[in-house]
Parts: C-alpha cells; sequence; structure tokens
C-alpha cells in the first residue's frame, strides 16, 4: 500500500485545487489513506473559549454532538447550549464545503449525518466493554446501523488549545486485515437479520456485508495479538491540523488527546471515484460472491 498517512497543505475549508490535484487526494483517500491536512484549523472565538472543558459533558453520553439542531450529551444554560449550537454548526459548514470542493463528485451523493464535539481526554472515562474500547485498532462498524456497502466518511480536527496532538495508531490495508479475520468469520444465521430487524435492534435489516464488517470490527478489537503484532505506525494530529479517511476502511485506534471536532458523513459507493477500493468490493472480491442485494 502507498503511504497510510498522506498530507496536503491546504489552508483554507474552500480550498482551490485544479481537476488534477482533487482527482489524486481522491484517489489517496479511497485507496484508504488518512488525507492528513497540518495547516487546516478550525478557529474558536474568544466567547468560545469557555468551551475549553469536559464539564460541558453531562455525563451520559462519551461526546456532545449536533443531532439536526439539538446538542446532545451537554450541560448548560439555554444561552450556552445555543451558542454550543452554533459553533458545531459552523464546524459542520466548514467540514461540509471542505468535502465537496475537494471531492466535487460526492456532492450529489453525501448525507450528512452527526457532528461531534469532543471535550473529554482520550481514555478518561473507561470504555464499558472492549467493543466499545476505542484504543484498539478497528473499522469503523455499528451494529444498530447496518449500512449495506455504504461509505462512513469522516473529518477531524484537533482543536486543543495547549499544544497536545491527537494521537492515533493506524494498522495495515483494509484487504490485507480482511484476508487475515475472514477465515473466522462465520457465516450469519439463517433469519437473523429479520429477526434483528423486526425486533428494532436494527434500524433496517443487517446485509452479509454488515454481518462481516461487524464480525471484523469484534475480532480485530478482541485479537491482543493483532492488536500488539500487525504492522502499524502511530500518528499524531497537532492542533490546528485536520485529517479526514473512511473509517469504515482506515485501521484506526485513538490513543491519546482532547479537544477535537468530527463530522461524519454517508456516501454510498455510486459516488465513488474508484468503489473498486471499497470494503464492500474488497470483501465481495476475497468472498467471490455478492454481499448486498442489487
Ligand atoms: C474513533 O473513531 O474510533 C475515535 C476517534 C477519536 O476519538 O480520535
Ligand atoms: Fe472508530
Amino acid at each position: 500500500m502507498q503511504d497510510a498517512i498522506q498530507s496536503f497543505d491546504i489552508r483554507d475549508w474552500k480550498p482551490n485545487l485544479t481537476a488534477a490535484e482533487t482527482e489524486k487526494v481522491a484517489l489517496n483517500l479511497e485507496q484508504g489513506a488518512v488525507i492528513h491536512l497540518p495547516t487546516l484549523g478550525f478557529s474558536m472565538t474568544n466567547d468560545e473559549q469557555k468551551f475549553y472543558s469536559p464539564s460541558w459533558l453531562n455525563g451520559q453520553r462519551k461526546n456532545i454532538s449536533l443531532e439536526g439542531l439539538n446538542v446532545r450529551g451537554a450541560t448548560g444554560s439555554i444561552n450556552d447550549l445555543t451558542q454550543m449550537a452554533s459553533m458545531i454548526t459552523r464546524y459542520a459548514h466548514q467540514a461540509t464545503q471542505l468535502i465537496i470542493t475537494l471531492f466535487p463528485n460526492y456532492a450529489l451523493y453525501l448525507n450528512t449525518a452527526r457532528t461531534s464535539y469532543r471535550p473529554n481526554m482520550v481514555g478518561a472515562v473507561a470504555a464499558r466493554s472492549w467493543k466499545k474500547d476505542d484504543s484498539r485498532l478497528h473499522v469503523d462498524a455499528f451494529p444498530s446501523r447496518p449500512n449495506h456497502g455504504e461509505r462512513i466518511l469522516r473529518v477531524f480536527t484537533n482543536v486543543n488549545p495547549e499544544n497536545v496532538s491527537r494521537v492515533w495508531r493506524v494498522g495495515e490495508a483494509f484487504e490485507q486485515a480482511a484476508q487475515h479475520f475472514l477465515p473466522n468469520i462465520k457465516p450469519p444465521v439463517p433469519f437473523s437479520a429479520s429477526l434483528l430487524s423486526a425486533i428494532g435492534i436494527t434500524k433496517r435489516k443487517r446485509s452479509e456485508y454488515d454481518h462481516i464488517m461487524l464480525h471484523l470490527h469484534d475480532h480485530m478489537k478482541a485479537d491482543l495479538d493483532y492488536q500488539k503484532n500487525t504492522q502499524q505506525q502511530a500518528v499524531n494530529f497537532a492542533p490546528g491540523s485536520t485529517w479526514i479517511c473512511f473509517s469504515d476502511q482506515v485501521l484506526h485506534a485513538a490513543m491519546s488527546g482532547q479537544y477535537m471536532f468530527e463530522q461524519t458523513f454517508h456516501l454510498p459507493i455510486a459516488g465513488q471515484y474508484h468503489s473498486e477500493f471499497s470494503p464492500l468490493h474488497v470483501l465481495e472480491k476475497l468472498q467471490k460472491r455478492q454481499l448486498v442485494k442489487r
């Protein structure tokens, strides 16, 4: 694989790039690199400096997030929460502008999902189980939200005011990891997908793709030998930097850091430049059959 981290000198949330440049960034991203923009930061106003504290978390969620116009996971006066919502919305707009400027082909397909503000120190609250422990290498896959191959695209920005980097580990290429774990992933129990969706555990029916992605997530986190010995690198994302990746494809683990914004998007693979690198197509190639209904 090419280097798992690809840096670009982009200083604007609406950068001016040539078609050849966007093509290059898109190819790197879709091949599974983290696109690192070391000189793209998010500014918090003087008034917003007060949000530099984990005490804004209400204790019920790991992060503060914006869903539609509602702030979730935060505690404070109506005025403070309104101000917080406007700060998070500003991040959401800038992250969206960045993605549609860098990857114009995505614009027609992109679904904007949750925006989060993460004032907690990584590891400050122990994960409730190893499955939720994001300091273990994993690809994102969520039990209640079947994707049917749709991509999870994320933008992250470190806003730490005290020069503390966010440190990740980034693992081997998706295809290698899939080859490593697939032999131990058993097919779904017949009718389990219908049952899970009928009783409301999943938002829609789990496809075989979702079944494999969830097991890939779980097997990887459970395998301490793999966690320790697989090929990986530590990456420091300094304050004032932004990074973008398909988190369903990049093996990642959050090791340390505090104060970050994050924007999630969902992208149907029809919107990709090179969908052959998508986890769905890679897994279908390795399994030699279709994993979602078409
Ligand atoms: C994750 O997506 O697993 C965590 C990312 C982070 O908090 O830095
Ligand atoms: Fe993750």
